[in-house]
């Protein structure tokens, strides 16, 4: 299978392509991602030389790029998208030009290039919030969006699914939970927290931190698409989940614990504006239909990805540094394609 990648240098991207090389030896991935400041080429360090794999520097929104590229492939897996919440509250622009104008133009270029297999990668958020007790998201759920991100991913959910009515595209789609693992950029809140300790910082807790996430390790996700790109059916969604929900304040915790803080590392600060309250996934479907179900307990995911930020300084560095917007200047030979 050949694939294309969009937004490969991200966190779950690269996560994707690691996956994909090393379960697949034969198949191969072209990874197209703009690299803005979520894309990290050291991601990918260590499948830079592999022969299957091609990075591609350009813009999902670049048609003749994406028309070239998408000739010879087998599936689009779209992850390419503005994906922090905060971010989309201070400027909304970009997450309606990549995850609504973007999607659609790979769409509209898959349909004309004989109707190929499309993934959309998308999120649980654009079920809106819980409360405590109300039953988890499922494929059913009504769409309740409520944040620009989440709202932003909600037009691209509905772009695609349009496509597949109206142009028969044969699409699926995922809504996945909270991902956490390694490659995470410094701003979410599990490395952030992890990177903030690291780093003598105290750890900024929204509000009281009595909201609820749904955990998922990335290896996870990662294993869920593989299997939608394989065997699911086509024009469907699949909710992944974790079943691992928990407070903001029982990861804090979690974190003060794994690394040897105590309390007094906490700061409350004022909510995020129109914080979702909670998030909760039934993946009773994927797990019936291709027996998939979380592998990672949240217990060992959490000391192995704390260790794993431990383990990998210099990446935080150059990230810290802005370094890492330079490596692929560096690194890049005549394997890798850099276009644009
Ligand atoms: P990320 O922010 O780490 O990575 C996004 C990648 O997309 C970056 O490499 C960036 O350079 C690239 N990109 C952005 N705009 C682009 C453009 N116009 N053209 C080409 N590339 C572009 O995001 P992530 O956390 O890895 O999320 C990946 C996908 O998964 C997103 O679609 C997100 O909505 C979805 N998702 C994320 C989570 C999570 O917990 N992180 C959970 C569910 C779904
Ligand atoms: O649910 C899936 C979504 O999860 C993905 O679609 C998004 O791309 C991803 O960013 C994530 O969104 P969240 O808003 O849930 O993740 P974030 O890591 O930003 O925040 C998690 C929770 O922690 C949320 O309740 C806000 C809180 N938080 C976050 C930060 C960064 C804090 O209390 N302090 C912080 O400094």
């Amino acid at each position: 299978m050949k694939l294309l990648v969009t937004g490969g240098a991200g966190f779950i991207g690269s996560n994707f392509i690691h996956y994909i090389l090393k379960s697949y030896p034969e198949d191969k991935v072209v990874n197209l991602d703009a690299l803005t400041y979520a894309g990290n080429l050291e991601n990918l360090k260590d499948v830079e030389n592999n022969p299957n794999y091609q990075f591609v520097h350009g813009d999902i929104m670049d048609s003749l790029l994406v028309e070239e590229l998408i000739r010879d492939v087998d599936v689009v897996v779209h992850f390419a998208a503005e994906s922090h919440v905060d971010r989309s509250i201070l400027d909304s622009d970009s997450f309606v030009r990549t995850n609504v104008n973007g999607t659609l133009n790979l769409l509209e270029i898959a349909k004309n290039s004989g109707n190929k297999r499309f993934h959309h990668i998308s999120t649980d958020e654009v079920f809106g919030s819980l409360n405590i007790g109300d039953p988890a998201f499922n494929e059913n759920t009504h769409y309740d969006p409520r944040s620009p991100y989440s709202a932003s991913k909600a037009s691209s959910d509905h772009l695609v699914r349009s496509y597949f009515h109206t142009h028969n595209l044969p699409v699926t789609i995922s809504n996945c939970s909270n991902n956490y693992g390694p490659f995470q950029f410094p701003e979410k809140l599990i490395p952030f927290f992890i990177t903030s300790l690291m780093e003598g910082r105290k750890l900024p807790v929204y509000g009281t931190g009595e909201n609820i996430r749904d955990w998922l390790h990335v290896k996870d996700h990662c294993r869920a698409i593989d299997k939608i790109i394989r065997e699911g059916k086509i024009g469907d969604t699949y909710c992944i989940g974790g079943g691992a929900e928990k407070t903001n304040l029982e990861i804090t915790h979690k974190i003060l614990e794994l690394m040897e803080f105590d309390d007094t590392n906490i700061e409350y600060v004022p909510d995020r504006k129109g914080h979702d309250k909670r998030y909760a996934v039934d993946f009773s479907k994927i797990k019936s239909e291709l027996a998939w179900e979380p592998s990672v307990s949240f217990e060992d995911g959490i000391k192995e990805t704390v260790e794993w930020y431990k383990n990998n300084i210099q990446w935080l560095t150059n990230i810290k540094t802005g370094e890492y917007r330079n490596y692929g200047d560096h690194h890049l030979n005549n394997k890798h394609t850099k276009i644009g």
